[in-house]
């Protein structure tokens, strides 16, 4: 009779392409490695592999029961996982996906307070941009996303976590610095730094300017609101930031929020994940906690913080 073990040497000798390797990292013998697939080949009563040249290649036989062996062992390994974590959020894993300035500024916090409630709680958080946010939880690689404002559909449920405002940050040297009622016009004639295609703040800013027919003057593009910020400081041009980014920079005089003709710009941010697969306690736990975070901060998204507030003083 096939059993699970066998399924598993199996599917590891066809990932490794190659018995030694396979055996080596299971610390098992090559000939025990080879008489347990010959067992399975046996109970099957088909060969897996066929010698191709020096190459060890799947017979047809062998691809087929590669692809089932592949959900068994993805559904197995659900099961294990569902059981584990029946056991009062001991045990399992978190693996989070956000968008650069929620991911850099705020969630780091929120972990911190779970990781001491939780310490055995594996947690993983990938920062990236809002584009490849969504892919990871279509991709079942990410189990809850925080990011900008984004369509709820078929496959997705998305929830208010945060307020968040973007605004043009400038040092205060720069020549738009302490001028009032700046129109857009304008700041297209200075400098502006951006951020890659896919992230939220890039397609904010592209959708502000094509709104009013304007081209803004692209000095250069850099992949995190990080990157932005510190290339705002060196003087390289004005660039769109949250208010959560900058609260230090603000308060201390570094850079200065540009007051564009009746613009206030809100971003908030939400909770997204997978519609058709139940939460994990894990990733509902870590959702109870963000909201509360969220609460504790001033409430629903809707009474976003003034861009008002972000300018420095
Ligand atoms: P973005 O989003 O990285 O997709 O631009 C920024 C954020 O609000 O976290």
């Amino acid at each position: 009779m096939m059993n699970l073990y066998q399924l598993e040497l199996f599917a590891a000798v066809v990932a490794n392409g190659n018995l030694t390797r396979t055996a080596e990292s299971l610390h098992l013998s090559q000939p025990a490695l080879t008489s347990r697939i010959r067992a399975l080949e046996e109970s099957l009563g088909e060969p897996l592999f066929e010698q191709v040249g020096r190459r060890m290649c799947l017979t047809e036989a062998g691809r087929e029961l590669y692809d089932h062996a592949e959900l068994i062992l993805r559904e197995v390994a659900e099961a294990k996982r569902a059981v584990a974590e029946v056991r009062a959020l001991e045990r399992g894993s978190l693996r989070l996906v956000a968008t650069t300035t929620v991911g850099t500024y705020v969630l780091p916090r929120i972990l911190g307070t779970f990781h001491r409630a939780h310490p055995g709680v594996t947690l993983q958080l990938d920062v990236t941009n809002e584009v490849r946010s969504i892919e990871a939880i279509r991709r079942h690689s990410a189990d809850l996303a925080v990011l900008g404002p984004v369509e709820e559909s078929e496959d997705v449920v998305v929830e208010d976590f945060m307020p968040n405002v973007l605004f043009f940050a400038a040092t205060p040297d720069h020549p738009l610095a302490h001028q009032s009622q700046i129109t857009l016009a304008e700041l297209v004639r200075h400098a502006i730094l951006v951020r890659e295609e896919g992230s939220g703040t890039r397609a904010v800013l592209t959708r502000i300017f094509a709104e009013h027919d304007l081209k803004p003057t692209i000095a250069m593009e850099l992949r995190h609101s990080a990157a932005i910020k510190q290339g705002i400081i060196a003087g390289l041009g004005l660039g769109l930031l949250s208010v959560h980014e900058t609260e230090v920079e603000r308060r201390s005089g570094a850079l200065v929020a540009l007051e564009i003709d009746g613009l206030q710009i809100n971003h908030d941010w939400h909770i997204m994940h997978l519609r058709r697969q139940r939460l994990s306690h894990v990733s509902a736990a870590f959702k109870e906690l963000l909201l509360s975070y969220a609460a504790q901060y001033g409430g629903k998204p809707q009474r976003s913080p003034s861009l008002g507030m972000a300018r420095a003083v």
